[in-house]
């Protein structure tokens, strides 16, 4: 194996990449929020998916800080995969209940959906 493919392995293993079940990309601004706005939320699903265990196992979630999703208004803005679920406004005291809601008991918040586009 070369020596990139070796170190992607390192990286894939470590990050336990092939093992998730969804994937949550938030936005953190600045077109959609601002920036600190966008953070706080980060700061809040990082710390959530970690306390609740769901960075492993069936419920794993992988999850990604972005700059744009494209939406740019009324952020910040999130998205789920692969059943491709769009929230708006998700601020720091928004994400415990999209967390519990969403990832852990499966029923998405109708409410701060805007649209839908499901992968696959
Ligand atoms: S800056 Fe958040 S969607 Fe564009």
């Amino acid at each position: 194996m070369s020596e990139p493919l070796k170190q992607l392995q390192t990286a894939v293993e470590k990050l336990g990449i092939g093992h998730y079940r969804r994937h949550v990309l938030l936005c953190t601004g600045p077109s959609c929020c601002a920036p600190e706005e966008g953070n706080a939320a980060w700061e809040v699903l990082k710390k959530l998916l970690k306390d609740k265990g769901l960075l492993t196992g069936e419920k794993a979630c992988y999850r990604s800080k972005v700059g744009c999703l494209r939406v740019c208004c009324h952020g910040p803005t999130l998205v789920v995969y692969p059943e491709g679920t769009w929230y708006h406004s998700m601020t720091a005291d928004r994400i415990p209940r999209f967390v519990e809601e969403h990832l852990e008991n499966n029923a998405p918040v109708a409410e701060w959906i805007f649209a839908c586009n499901k992968l696959g």
